[in-house]
């Protein structure tokens, strides 16, 4: 089957439905068995093999048995972990692949409270962590130690927008026996499937394109048959549940996934095309771009882009970047990004490994469903104002 079925019917189960077309929510705590024979046996199958029956309500109804199913599909993996946010499904594969004594590689593009969570609540644990460069490719080898167990990859970095050689860097960290995981939340499994490219675990915040309405937290992670188990046993030691209200959301979002990116897409593509233009902007920082330095990885890895990009201005500053985003009528200012409306927030990356040499602070839009003429409307009045407030 082709993406776009796959995206309607992953998951579908008539029997389990009841013969209505979506999964109902199924909530449970308590689950009770018919005796103790059968209480055993789900203990040894849900507990040891992870098999998707019901046992006690922490380890899933068949409301998020259909959304794992859907992403696992998708992704082209052998299972997929459901965390209760995008962070949750970050830190959770990293605890799945670490012990105290171990090493970890981390992208210095990596998201911030990623990378907080690395730096330290895993140093408290005894796990050393290194940044490294987004673009050095097969050149991680060096990097690698003999306690290496993981490397952790953001691509396109949600920030600076760096495309990473997925394929590169598992050949290598493989070749020493460590793990690669990848959060894959830019382009979602429809438009990129790292664990066809060699990684062993891959990530969604499903908080942005999956569930697509800016109303849910859900995290996800699919893994290999090798890499999952981990993930699983450490989502039921830390004891990680996500409501089935919450899960049935995702499921719902993610059934016009493949309509509403294509059109973040080609929305995002005229706005970076339109801002490429501008006399205020250096460079639009969107790997879509023939311009982009990750554009040839991101040809040859994607089947497409997202809308979510980065501006860099030329000449800027705070006040000016303020003024922009203070008077937005359309992108109104927020964390996140992924729903059906347009956002704007200002950005300053921080990196300790390869600096960041380009004028900050810039902009980082989400090109919404909106009109895009309107959009591009509303970006001109605020580069008005950027102008004006980079005088005064
Ligand atoms: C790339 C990336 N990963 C993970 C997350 C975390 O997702 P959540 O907000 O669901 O915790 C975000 C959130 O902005 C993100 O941009």
């Amino acid at each position: 089957m082709k993406k776009d079925t796959r995206v309607v019917r992953g998951g579908l189960n008539k029997k389990r439905n009841a013969g209505v077309v979506n999964t109902p929510v199924v909530r449970a705590s308590t689950v009770i068995f018919e005796n103790v024979a059968a209480m055993r046996d789900a203990d040894e199958r849900v507990l040891k093999k992870h098999e998707k029956i019901l046992f006690y309500g922490r380890r899933g109804t068949p409301t998020h048995w259909t959304l794992q199913e859907a992403i696992t599909d998708l992704a082209g993996g052998a299972d997929t972990a459901l965390a209760p946010s995008g962070l949750g499904a970050c830190t959770l594969a990293i605890l799945s692949c670490v012990k105290a004594g171990d090493h970890i590689l981390v992208t210095d593009s990596v998201y911030g409270p990623t990378r907080a969570f690395c730096s330290g609540f895993l140093k408290r644990f005894g796990v050393d962590v290194d940044y490294y460069d987004p673009t050095i490719g097969a050149g991680i080898a060096a990097l690698l130690k003999p306690n290496t167990t993981l490397v952790f990859c953001e691509s396109p970095g949600s920030l600076t927008f760096e495309i990473q050689d997925i394929p590169a860097i598992a050949a290598a960290a493989h070749a020493r026996g460590a793990k690669v995981a990848v959060d894959n939340t830019w382009s979602s499994p429809l438009f990129c499937k790292p664990l066809t490219l060699g990684a062993d675990l891959s990530i969604e915040a499903g908080t942005k394109y999956i569930v697509g309405h800016s109303d849910v937290l859900i995290g996800t992670v699919t893994g290999t048959a090798e890499a999952i188990h981990s993930v699983h046993s450490t989502a039921g030691a830390l004891g990680l549940a996500v409501s089935p209200d919450d899960v049935y959301l995702a499921t719902r979002g993610l059934r016009t996934l493949g309509v509403r990116l294509r059109q973040h897409q080609a929305s995002a593509l005229t706005v970076a095309r339109w801002l490429q233009g501008r006399p205020e902007v250096k460079r639009v920082l969107y790997p879509a771009l023939p311009e982009d330095p990750g554009h040839v990885l991101w040809k040859r890895d994607f089947s497409g882009a997202s809308g979510l990009l980065g501006v860099v201005f030329r000449n800027t500053s705070q006040a000016a970047v303020d003024a922009m985003i203070d008077g937005m009528e359309l992108f109104p200012l927020g964390f996140s990004w992924g729903g059906f409306e347009s956002l704007i927030a200002p950005v300053t990356a921080a990196r300790t490994a390869k600096p960041w040499t380009e004028p900050q602070p810039g902009i980082r839009l989400h090109i919404g469903l909106e009109d895009v003429e309107d959009l591009i409307e509303d970006l001109e009045k605020g580069l008005a104002r950027f102008r004006k407030a980079l005088k005064a």
